[in-house]
């Protein structure tokens, strides 16, 4: 495997007391991650080097051909960890809570104070209460909340509500012939319908998608946006309490869990942030490759792959979340022949893992609507809210295609960029051209979008167009047999594990901005 960009030092990591990416390696202590390579001469790889950057998926395969299935990384600050690779104890990881935590109070050097108040990390493992840091009772309690009142969405009313959107956006552009459907559809779509759906007046819906887009790019009105979303979710969370309706935060808020007011705001945040960047993540992935990729091009016009599996293809291939930090070892134990030693830190490798060669020897073979891969992660985290991204995103690319048969990339492939950050990969833009057309009424939900997309369905690269029913090979579905999970344990009455110096800098970082750390701890940057 070859990489496009700086090799790393073969020295081994330093110190990380010394400071981040400073001073001589000292001897390394025994066990530790970043010193497992055996006799190899090339050092672990940096998460957030310059390779990560510019080749995530390069790097990935370079670590798997190297390490195996797990691999010896740094993190920020130049911190060993583990980067898990292979599908299979990726499964192993995720469904066995009582071995690997998802609570960041066990990673040991979060505990011994080295990670600093301004390593980046320190927004994605700082602990707040929030079902995505706790295990076992009080995960439950947590996600049940979230889950439950998940389940009481109106399925068709969401599709409903992204249709109905969907033509919205659309009609700001359809009259002139080019938009860029990053910035213009797929950024807006999921926060406008999530915001419904939240039981936000619909006039909440535009400022609070223009604030979270202002705040997530970090401009210079960020705080004032932070501040305006987090008063609308308090303002809501009062609402809800004094006149509950039908919608997922009087439901959140009436839940036998009795979450805290603090609980409250903290999981609606996480259920906007979680819905906004992944979805829109998704959507623009998709209709990148529904327009680039002649597989989708030819199936969809041939009727033989519907957009369902087209997302799941996507969903295979470049999952919105490329990397989960992640899990914590609970005791020593042993990893794909890796010696892991309680409270390291193993990052979830969710799209490296989905190219698994023991799974999927074969990458040009179509999953044709396989759902057994690890974009929503697995175990009791595995996410709530999947059938909820689906949905936002097939109805709103199959509206966006019915509307504009026509839609075709502006500019050529190679020239559309990503961003790249410790968790996702995203496009910058995806610029399209079309016929202009007069904004009128709205395609009805489910109106087919197949036999829009102009193209032969001719073979992609070779590979000949699988037929209607093809399945993935047998050893993907071998490998997504269920596995017993662990019984998760009772969270532990603790403070946050942070030495008081960085817990009083964590705490002021919290206090200062709430909601841009739980952006950056979503997002990874
Ligand atoms: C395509 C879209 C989405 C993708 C790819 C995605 C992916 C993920 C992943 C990888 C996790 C982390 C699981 C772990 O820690 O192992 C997660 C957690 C979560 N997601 Fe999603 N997500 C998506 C959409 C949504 C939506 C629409 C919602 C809400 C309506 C949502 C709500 C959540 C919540 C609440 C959690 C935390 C679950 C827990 O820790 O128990 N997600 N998601």
């Amino acid at each position: 495997m070859t990489t496009d960009s700086d090799p790393v030092p073969a020295a081994g990591p330093p110190d990380p007391a010394a400071g981040p990416e400073t001073g001589a390696a000292p001897a390394p202590p025994p066990g530790c991650p970043a010193h497992s390579g055996g006799g190899r001469t090339d050092g672990p790889a940096r998460m957030h080097g310059p390779e990560a950057a510019s080749n995530p998926y390069g790097l990935y395969e370079r670590l798997r051909a190297e390490h195996g299935a797990v691999a010896p990384v740094l993190v920020n600050g130049d911190l060993p960890a583990w980067l898990v690779l292979g599908y299979r104890e990726l499964l192993d990881v995720t469904r066995n809570p009582t071995r690997f935590s998802r609570d960041s109070r066990n990673w040991r050097f979060l505990r011994d104070g080295q990670v600093g108040p301004d390593n980046p990390l320190l927004p994605l493992v700082t602990w707040v209460p929030m079902c995505s840091f706790v295990d076992g009772a009080e995960h439950r309690r947590l996600r049940s909340a979230v889950t439950d009142s998940m389940k009481r969405f109106d399925r068709h009313g969401i599709r409903r509500h992204v249709t109905r959107f969907s033509g919205q956006l659309i009609d700001d552009f359809a009259d002139t012939g080019r938009a860029d459907l990053v910035g213009q559809f797929a950024e807006h779509l999921p926060m406008l319908v999530m915001t419904k759906a939240l039981g936000m007046a619909e006039s909440y819906g535009p400022r609070l998608v223009e604030a979270a887009r202002d705040m997530v790019k970090g401009s210079e009105t960020a705080i004032a946006s932070n501040d305006y979303i987090v008063q609308t979710l308090r303002d809501l969370v009062a609402r809800k309490q004094a006149a509950p309706g039908h919608d997922f935060a009087s439901w959140l808020v009436a839940h036998e869990s009795g979450l805290g007011e603090d609980e409250l705001v903290e999981h609606l945040r996480l259920v906007l942030i979680a819905a906004y960047s992944t979805t829109a993540n998704l959507i623009a992935n998709t209709l990148r490759m529904v327009l680039t990729d002649s597989r989708f091009r030819g199936n969809l016009a041939g009727g033989h792959m519907t957009l369902p599996d087209a997302l799941e293809q996507v969903l295979w291939d470049e999952p919105p979340f490329t990397a989960v930090y992640g899990r914590y070892a609970t005791g020593d134990t042993e990893l794909a022949g890796q010696q892991i030693k309680a409270g390291d830190l193993l990052i979830l490798g969710l799209a490296a893992g989905n190219l698994d060669p023991e799974i999927r020897p074969d990458l040009a073979v179509p999953v044709h609507g396989n759902r057994s891969h690890l974009a929503f992660s697995g175990g009791p985290h595995e996410c709530p809210g999947q059938d909820i991204g689906r949905a936002i995103a097939d109805t709103g690319i199959d509206t966006l295609l019915a509307r504009l048969p026509d839609l075709s990339l502006a500019v050529p492939e190679e020239e559309l960029e990503h961003r790249t950050s410790l968790l996702s990969r995203e496009l910058v833009e995806l610029p399209v051209v079309f016929t202009p057309v007069r904004p009128g009424p709205r395609p009805a939900v489910g109106e087919p979008a197949a036999a829009v997309v102009p193209g032969p369905a001719a073979p992609a690269n070779g590979v000949p167009a699988p037929a209607a029913g093809e399945r993935v090979p047998a050893a993907v579905a071998s490998a997504a047999a269920p596995v017993a999970q662990d019984a998760a344990p009772e969270a532990p009455a603790r403070s946050n594990g942070l030495p008081a110096g960085a817990r009083a800098a964590a705490g002021r970082r919290r206090r200062a901005s709430l909601w841009r750390t739980l952006v950056a701890w979503w997002r990874g940057y």
